[in-house]
This record gives C-alpha cells, sequence and structure tokens, in this order.
C-alpha cells in the first residue's frame, strides 16, 4: 500500500522517542500529534553500524536551511537518512573554483544540515575526472607529474583539513578505472584524467600519496575507492581487487571500497554482490553502496512506468541492500537522492527516468518499502540473510 508524505514525517517524530539524540531536530521538523511511527524511518530500522544515507545537492536544497520551517524535502531527508553525501558540493568545481579560491558555502551549508539533524556525512569526491574546474583543464595541458602532485596534495590537505572530523567517509578516487567497452578496455583513466595523465608513468604511486595526504588530514575518516559498474564481480571490480592488494602493500590507508549501484532496468542484474563485497572485506577493507539508484526505461507514450518494472526497481535495490546486509563489514547503504524531483538520471539517460525511491512529491516507492522491511528484518551486527 502506498504511504503519503504524512507518514514519512510522521517517522521523523518518532525519532525523538526512540534515540534522545535526534530528538532537537524532531522537536522542531515534524508536525505536531505523530508520536508513533518510527517503524516508517529508515534510518531508525537500520542496524546500529549501518549507515543509511541519501545525496542531497546542499547548493539547490539545503542553502538557507531553516530548522524552525524545514521544506518537506528538508522533513523527509532529515526523517528518514542517517547519513548525507553531497551530490555535487564537495567537487572540485565547487569548492575550488580558481587555483587561489575555496569556497565552502554549499558543503558547509550541508554539513551543518547534517548536524542539525544527527547525521553523518560521507565525503564525495576528491580525485575524479569529472566537474574539474576549468582552470585544472587548462593548466594540467602543461603539467609535469610534480606539478599535478602539488595541486592535487594542496587541494586533499585544504578540503580534508577543511572537514576534519565531520566526515566519516570519503570518497577519494572516484571512477578512476575505465569500462572493458571503453577505448583500451579496463585500465586506470590516464587520459581521461588529468592527475593521473601527468603521473602516467607510476599512477599508483599518486594514489597512494592521495589517500595519505587525506589520511594524513583526517585521520579518522575511512578512505574509498568508489565507483560504478563496480557492484558485481566484473573485470573492472577485478582491476580494483587487484589495486586494492597493491595499495595495502605499498603501504596506502585504504580502508574502503564502494560500489555506487546505479543500475538500469534495461540491463540484467548482476548476482555476485555480495560475493564481490566479501572479497574486498577479506583484505581488511569496509565495503559500501555509496550511489544507488535503479533506472526505468520509459517507452514513447509511456507515462509512467508498468506494474512488473515498478516490482523489478523494488527488487534491485533491495538486492543491493541485502548483498550490504550481509557483509559485515559494510558500513553505509546511500541512495543517489531519494526523489524523482531532483534525480540526475533524466538529464543524462533520455527516455530513462522514475530512478529513486520516492516520487516527485516525495510518496514511497515499493522500493522504499523493500528497503524498510529488510532492514527492519536484519539483525544489528549479524548477517541475518546468509544461505
Ligand atoms: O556548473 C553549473 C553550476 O555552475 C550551476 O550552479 C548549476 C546550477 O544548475 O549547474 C551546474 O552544473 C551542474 C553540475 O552537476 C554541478 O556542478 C550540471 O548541470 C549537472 O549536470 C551536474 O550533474 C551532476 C553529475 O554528477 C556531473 O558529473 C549530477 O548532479 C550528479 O548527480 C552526478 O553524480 C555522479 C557522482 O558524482 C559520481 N557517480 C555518478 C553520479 C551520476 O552521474
Amino acid at each position: 500500500m502506498r504511504r503519503s508524505i504524512r507518514s514519512l514525517l510522521v517517522a521523523t517524530a518518532a525519532v525523538a522517542l526512540v534515540l534522545p539524540l535526534w530528538a532537537a531536530h524532531a522537536a522542531s521538523a515534524a508536525p505536531p500529534g505523530f508520536s508513533n511511527a518510527d517503524k516508517d524511518a529508515l534510518r531508525n530500522q537500520a542496524p546500529r553500524d549501518l549507515a543509511v544515507g541519501s545525496a542531497v545537492w546542499a547548493q539547490q536544497q539545503l542553502v538557507g536551511y531553516d530548522r524552525k520551517a524545514p521544506t518537506e524535502f528538508q522533513q523527509v531527508l532529515a526523517g528518514q537518512f542517517s547519513s548525507l553525501s553531497p551530490e555535487n558540493d564537495m567537487k572540485w568545481d565547487a569548492v575550488h573554483p580558481a587555483p587561489d579560491v575555496y569556497d565552502f558555502t554549499s558543503a558547509d551549508a550541508l554539513v551543518a544540515f547534517a548536524k542539525a539533524n544527527h547525521q553523518q556525512v560521507r565525503g564525495h569526491t576528491l580525485l575524479w575526472h569529472n566537474q574539474n574546474p576549468a582552470w585544472v583543464t587548462a593548466a594540467s595541458a602543461t603539467w609535469t607529474c610534480d606539478d599535478a602532485r602539488a595541486v592535487l596534495e594542496d587541494h586533499i590537505r585544504t578540503v580534508v583539513g577543511h572537514f576534519k572530523g565531520e566526515i566519516y567517509e570519503w570518497d577519494v578516487a572516484n571512477e578512476i578505472f575505465q569500462d572493458e567497452w571503453d577505448n583500451g578496455g579496463v585500465r586506470l583513466r590516464t587520459q581521461a584524467n588529468p592527475f593521473l595523465k601527468a603521473c602516467a608513468d607510476d599512477p599508483v604511486a599518486l594514489l597512494v600519496d592521495a589517500f595519505r595526504w587525506a589520511h594524513e588530514a583526517d585521520p579518522d575518516a575511512v578512505l574509498f575507492l568508489n565507483d560504478y559498474n563496480a557492484e558485481g564481480i566484473n573485470t573492472k571490480t577485478d582491476a580494483y581487487y587487484a589495486l586494492a592488494q597493491q595499495m595495502l602493500a605499498d603501504g596506502a590507508p585504504l580502508g574502503g571500497f564502494g560500489a555506487q549501484g546505479h543500475l538500469s532496468l534495461l540491463y540484467g542484474f548482476d548476482t555476485s554482490i555480495q560475493a564481490n563485497f566479501e572479497r574486498f572485506a577479506d583484505l581488511g577493507l569496509q565495503v559500501a553502496v555509496t550511489e544507488a539508484d535503479v533506472r526505468i526505461p520509459l517507452l514513447d507514450g509511456q507515462t509512467g512506468p508498468t506494474p512488473e518494472q515498478i516490482a523489478v526497481q523494488a527488487e534491485r535495490y533491495d538486492a543491493m541492500l541485502q548483498a550490504c546486509l550481509n557483509v559485515t563489514a559494510c558500513s553505509s547503504f546511500t541512495v543517489w537522492g531519494f526523489s524523482d524531483a531532483y534525480s540526475w538520471v533524466p538529464g543524462v539517460f533520455p527516455g530513462e527516468g522514475w530512478a529513486t525511491i520516492t516520487d516527485e512529491e516525495f510518496t514511497p516507492k515499493p522500493a522504499f518499502d523493500a528497503l524498510l522491511e529488510s532492514l527492519r528484518d536484519a539483525t544489528p551486527g549479524t548477517s541475518p540473510r546468509v544461505g
């Protein structure tokens, strides 16, 4: 049965009853008169050691946040999730727009919102081939490896240092491997990534140092490699597995492996997620689902997904969560935005959409219900669904 925004807000209120830490937020954000539906909050049903997160673009949705008068979107974000990921606000183009200019305005707004609502923050991201500012792209044309290292070190130390103590997991390196279908096959992105390109003679040494700089700036943050098409066991995750072993052997403070979890119903579902997570966990790493969404192809004239598509979407979200619940080293499960109102999908994949767990009015979909039910069934700190 579909529930309304009301029941999500109810869950926000119930937070106050269950965990006193959240009382301050719940008292200010929840409508009066609700008291008994903590079962409807994802964050409230998660095993204690599993963060349940959502991405949010603070510049668009959080700047100007008034704790006493939150928007409905902000109420759901606060009530349902125990972790926030900056969808864009901590990327290079946002925080480092000019060589000597750092701007943390919207990233700070996200951290302030998270603090006000007793949420953790996943940092995203420090080394990526996308969303680099124009000055990086221009300057990198003539970089030596030493030049690239100096720019990256300054960035990582400054950004991680700025948020020291506020971030529990950082995606240090994002999407550093190409895919099988890219020109050249699975290999480090020593062409598209300007830093890896400048240090193409020994890109792993740069990666090891990037993790070291981040660790020195915030020793408490767990430092992740993160990528898409990295859920199951495949040629790309084989490459990550080898890289992780090499980085650990070289002394890198690598702490985690993140599978983004951007799925589409256009493709089949890889059931080896848990096995993939287990092999990284066996290296002593944490694992995480960092950007889950499941997009649905909508044919011309199709106004919404079919019941079958809706059911399959719920199954796939749930399968990713199950893999996480079944591996004790899985520290966080994050959806890449919780509402179709702000999803990145239709803009990038024309003809696909409806990818998130609530609709544009924040009404929960069956995918939301499936996640909630599985979290409810999970027993903290154990592997409840193995076998
Ligand atoms: O650059 C302008 C900015 O100046 C302006 O303020 C803003 C106002 O609308 O638009 C800006 O650009 C947007 C940019 O995010 C923000 O820097 C682009 O239009 C927008 O298309 C862009 O999209 C983001 C995308 O990464 C870019 O690569 C998505 O919102 C974001 O969801 C997406 O996130 C990535 C993860 O970081 C990594 N994994 C894949 C995932 C989905 O692509």
